[in-house]
């Protein structure tokens, strides 16, 4: 990589991030703060990314055209995927041509938005130990293949789907046709196929933030943050914490499979590997190669953040993955469905001791919708976790 110009001249270093959410704003802070002149891409105007990027840019991301056009015209050194919707034939392309570097690699991008492509890697080629799964085109396969071996409790999946859009539990054949109408209608590009899964009575989930970052002599080595432990409602992350206590078998595990699937997709970056522990039992369960939503905890935990962290690994720059102290977030949802959200009450959630809030800025709110996270450091991470959910709590979000 060569060195770090000045932003806004000819020799500036230009990251473009594909998807500026609150994930990638704070990736666009950490790479401001290194002196990287910035373009925040996403679908829709005013994107939180967008607030604090030297450019926006709004395009559709998923369309070949649109996306072919805006690298060349923009020519940045790297282009870093934040979100799975996005064209990423176009992004190999580029990458084969030799036109841009894909963080932490065009495969990576292909591989991980799919929940096919992933699943395959890491349980045929790699040998790691998933749920039981099986692909499904229609209700009738999804029947046989639950008939055939999956069996219930079983979780069924759009493919390309995240945050879990499309995903149910079914715990008996009369759940059937509720769970392939809900997929069908949550997918994020249209009807299609599912993976459904064998349900894993997990004890809990972790995600192992790892990074793949150059070490003095030029070559990668692998870092791990400490395992976070989370809650997800409906498939979707509301609390998060580090460090998840972990027994030595388990954690050991947990690395190896991280080690073995990043390894596989290989590049610089930090990556969110998702496990599910039982015992001193670990299964993997997917992967994003970018910062993940539980990990926003490391905004009060880490030296680092995981943020910085990928920032870092992906200028070639040298990472470290220790504890500040034990922490835990908590997710602050819209509550209503409506724009230009007023905030009541973060005054009291910043008395809460130890505690710090971040309002993502999204201009449009849904009852569902995140729109800002509650972080508490304490040395004791039972009692961050009921302080940053009492901090989460005092936010109030309105129609204003
Ligand atoms: N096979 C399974 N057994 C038990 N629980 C599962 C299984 N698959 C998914 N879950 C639960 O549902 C959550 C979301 O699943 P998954 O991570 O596959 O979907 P997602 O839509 O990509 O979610 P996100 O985008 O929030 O990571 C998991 O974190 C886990 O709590
Ligand atoms: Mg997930």
């Amino acid at each position: 990589m060569k060195p770090i110009g000045t932003p806004l001249s000819p020799f500036a270093t230009r990251v473009m991030l594909l998807g500026s959410g609150e994930l990638g704003k704070e990736v666009l802070i950490a790479l401001q703060r290194l002196g990287v002149e910035t373009i925040a891409v996403d679908r829709y105007e005013n994107a939180p990314g967008q607030q604090v990027a030297h450019h926006a840019r709004t395009i559709t991301m998923s369309d070949p055209q649109a996306l072919r056009a805006l690298i060349e015209a923009e020519k940045p050194d790297l282009v870093v995927p934040e979100i799975e919707a996005i064209a990423t034939q176009t992004l190999e392309a580029l990458e084969a041509e030799g036109l841009v570097r894909v963080i932490p690699t065009a495969r990576a991008a292909r591989l991980t938005m799919d929940r096919e492509g992933i699943r395959r890697l890491a349980a045929e080629t790699l040998g790691l130990p998933t749920s039981p799964f099986r692909f499904c085109d229609s209700e009738a396969e999804l029947q046989a293949a639950i008939a055939q071996g999956i069996g219930y409790p079983c979780v069924v999946k759009p493919v390309m789907s995240s945050s879990g859009k499309g995903q149910s539990k079914l715990d008996g054949p009369a759940d059937v046709a509720t769970a392939w109408a809900h997929a069908m209608a949550g997918g994020r590009v249209g009807p299609g196929r599912v993976i459904v899964e064998g349900f894993i009575d997990f004890d809990y989930e972790i995600t192992l933030l790892t990074v793949r970052a150059l070490d003095a002599d030029g070559t990668v080595a692998t870092h791990f943050c400490e395992p976070i432990g989370h809650v997800q409602v409906s498939g979707d992350y509301v609390e998060s914490w580090q460090p998840q206590p972990m027994a030595a078998a388990a954690l050991e595990g947990a690395r190896v499979i991280a080690k073995a699937v990043t390894d596989n997709l290989g590049g610089q970056g930090l990556f969110g590997v998702e496990l599910f522990v039982k015992g001193d039992q670990v299964w993997f369960s997917e992967v994003s190669p970018r910062p993940h939503d539980t990990g926003m905890v490391t905004m009060v935990t880490q030296w680092q953040n995981e943020f910085e962290l990928h920032a870092r690994a992906i200028l070639g720059l040298p990472v470290s993955t220790a504890l500040k102290s034990p922490g835990a977030s908590a997710v602050i949802y819209g509550g209503v469905d409506a724009n230009d959200l007023v905030f009541d009450g973060v005054d009291e959630a910043l008395r809460v001791p130890n505690s710090d809030i971040r309002l993502f800025g999204k201009p449009e709110s849904f009852v569902k919708r995140r729109m800002g996270v509650a972080l508490v450091f304490d040395a004791d991470v039972e009692r961050a976790r009921v302080q940053a959910k009492l901090a989460a709590s005092k936010v109030k979000p309105r129609r204003a």
